[in-house]
């Protein structure tokens, strides 16, 4: 830990987690917990609860979990530190300076120097574009339509001819070439070093904290390619950012649009379409898809109208669906793009294109309508075969009757005939005759780990009972050892658990995930002390579960040890705790509730 333990305890508690929880996502009180949509995979009923009084959250549904620090991690994708400087910062606690490794020290900076070299190079950039040698550059943009103010605001820059500029910018102010080649903006030959990026207009890419990651550089007018980008670099994963997040954000609008290209963006936010981002000519990934759900419901794609954008769009369409974001499609015909739309037919024309927005899956089945030829019987019949088992992609029987009624309507044909048809590849799709994607529903459990054993599960709900009911620390005295637990985690855990009671009279779970740093350990600690069983038990029940847990527990932990002595070949050990182990059998276990 690099900082005082009572300085990350002082942050936790002037954080109070349903506060923060709550300015994330919307939470309902729910008996003793709040309850909400989990943000961290996708659901349309809570499992996502927050307990005040634990100050710990818990997703039933994929098993995340956490103190208020954990939480921040994961949503902000921030390390333990950068959570902790967030939270100190939200509650006005000052941290002291901070005290660490040299080797912590060395990947932090790391990290931190390649995000200062992409911030210098578009400052230079920027510069470049404002000077003499940039001005064609500056003319580029302003013939494209940008105003200065745009220019400005998206930080549009310029590399220079030379090819050499910003590397003796850069060695200038310091920076060597082992951290400069991790950057991703510079080509190392043998013994020279060029700018990737030259005689380009320049876009700084940045992330949804408004940091440089990365550029996407367009050459003015022809030549390949297009548009050069960064390479991926510790701190520039494409799959996981979207242009112009950053801004729309915080747009307050009530749903996203999502376009192609860097240009397409700028120009809609030109427009006062303050709420476009792009996803860069790549593949729509599933991590976008979670990113954006952090900021909205609803999503419009606004991708080019021809072949490649169709297709495109097809694909996020899947992406988006899997997340659970309602999604629209924007019919930009007869032009390529928004930016070009926009140019051409103005901002209200663009207005009225969103107002007519598509259901994503009314734009599906157009799409595939398109391979049939609905003049031949046959294909006809094929189509709407192809229409029903898509239809099966909708899990809810009324959503996907509304959506079969839309469809029969549309093609004239009888709600009746397509429900059936539908049904048909519903019950193949049962019966196991036919592949069906699996819905979201059924990889959630997946991910939930139901290969969990018995043991595990034994453990884990002891320890949230011994949180629940500290006084059944007294009923295992002398029959559990913090050793008797099977995971190296639990150990440590309960050796912590009990330290607090005997120090503090009292458990303080949230406080105890403090001391792990990684966000996996965190969640693992906190599925400690969030597993209770399902559904009211009376007093005997419990007293019979406590008993079968503890005895399980420790049955494994001798086993174990037996193993071990017969392995080391120590007869009198060996005796001993077969000893033990009969013993267990008529052990009576207190179980000293309230
Ligand atoms: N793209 C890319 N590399 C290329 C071509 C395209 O990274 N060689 C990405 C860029 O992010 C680009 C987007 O894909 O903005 C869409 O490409 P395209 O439709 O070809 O370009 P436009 O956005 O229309 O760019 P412009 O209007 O400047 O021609
Ligand atoms: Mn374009």
């Amino acid at each position: 830990m690099y900082y005082p333990e009572e300085t990350v305890e002082e942050v936790r508690l002037r954080n109070d987690i349903v506060d923060v929880i709550g300015s994330y996502i919307s939470l309902k009180r729910k008996g003793a917990n709040y309850m909400g949509l989990c943000p961290f995979h996708n659901e349309r009923t809570p499992s996502f609860s927050v307990n005040q009084n634990k100050q710990l959250y818990h997703c039933f549904g994929c098993g995340a979990g956490g103190n208020v620090f954990t939480f921040v991690m994961e949503y902000e994708n921030f390390t333990f530190i950068e959570a902790l400087k967030h939270l100190a910062e939200r509650a006005g606690v000052t941290l002291p300076e901070e005290d660490l490794s040299q080797e912590q020290k060395r990947s932090r900076s790391e990290k931190a120097r390649i995000l200062e070299i992409n911030k210098e190079a578009a400052k230079f950039y920027f510069y470049l574009l404002h000077t003499d040698q940039g001005k064609h550059g500056l003319k580029y943009l302003l013939d494209r339509g940008l105003s200065e103010e745009t220019i400005k605001s998206f930080g549009l820059g310029y590399s220079d001819r030379g090819g050499k500029g910003l590397y003796n910018y850069l060695k200038k102010q310091g920076y060597d070439d082992q951290i400069l080649k991790e950057a991703g903006l510079f080509s190392f030959k043998e013994n020279d070093v060029y700018d990737r990026f030259w005689n380009r207009v320049m876009f700084p890419i940045m992330d949804v904290n408004n940091r440089v990651i990365g550029f996407g550089g367009r050459v003015m007018g022809d030549g390949e390619p297009k548009y050069l980008n960064s390479p991926e670099t510790k701190i520039f994963d494409k799959s996981r950012n979207l242009y112009g997040l950053n801004y729309a954000r915080t747009s307050r609008k009530s749903n996203i649009i999502i376009c192609e290209g860097y240009m397409d963006v700028i120009a809609l936010h030109q427009a006062g379409f303050n709420n476009a981002i792009a996803s860069l000519g790549t593949a729509f990934t599933q991590q976008q898809a979670n990113l954006l759900k952090r900021y909205t419901s609803e999503v419009l794609l606004c991708y080019d109208s021809d072949n490649a954008g169709t297709k495109a769009a097809l694909r996020a369409i899947e992406e988006l669906r899997e997340t659970g974001l309602n999604t629209k499609v924007i019919d930009l015909s007869p032009y390529k793009d928004p930016d070009d739309f926009i140019k051409e037919l103005g901002v209200d024309e663009f207005e009225k294109r969103i107002k007519n927005a598509q259901n994503a899956f009314l734009f599906e089945i157009e799409t595939l309508e398109k391979e049939f030829d609905l003049q031949d019987p046959a294909s006809k019949t094929k189509f709407f075969n192809e229409v029903a088992k898509k239809l099966l992609i909708f899990t809810e029987s009324i959503e996907r009757n509304s959506y079969t009624e839309t469809v029969a309507r549309k093609y004239h044909i009888s709600f009746d005939d397509l429900r059936k048809l539908v049904n048909t590849y519903g019950s193949k799709y049962v019966a196991g005759q036919d592949k069906i994607r699996p819905t979201a529903e059924s990889r959630d459990k997946k991910n939930k780990k139901l290969a969990e054993d018995g043991l595990v599960k034994a453990q884990k709900v002891l320890i949230t009972w011994l949180i629940d009911r500290p006084k059944l620390f007294l009923s295992i005295q002398g029959i559990l050892e913090p050793e008797d637990f099977s995971e190296e985690l639990y150990v440590n855990v309960i050796k912590l658990l009990i330290d607090q009671y005997k120090n503090e009279k009292k458990l303080n779970p949230a406080k105890i995930i403090n001391y792990f740093e990684t966000r996996e350990e965190q969640t693992e600690v906190a599925s400690l002390f969030t597993s209770d069983i399902q559904g009211d038990m009376t007093t005997l029940e419990m007293q019979k579960a406590f008993k079968d847990m503890v005895l399980r527990i420790k049955n494994h932990s001798l086993e174990k040890q037996i193993n071990q002595a017969a392995i080391e070949n120590d007869p009198e050990k060996l005796q001993k705790l077969i000893k033990e182990v009969s013993a267990l059998q008529n052990l009576h276990i207190s179980f000293y509730d309230g």
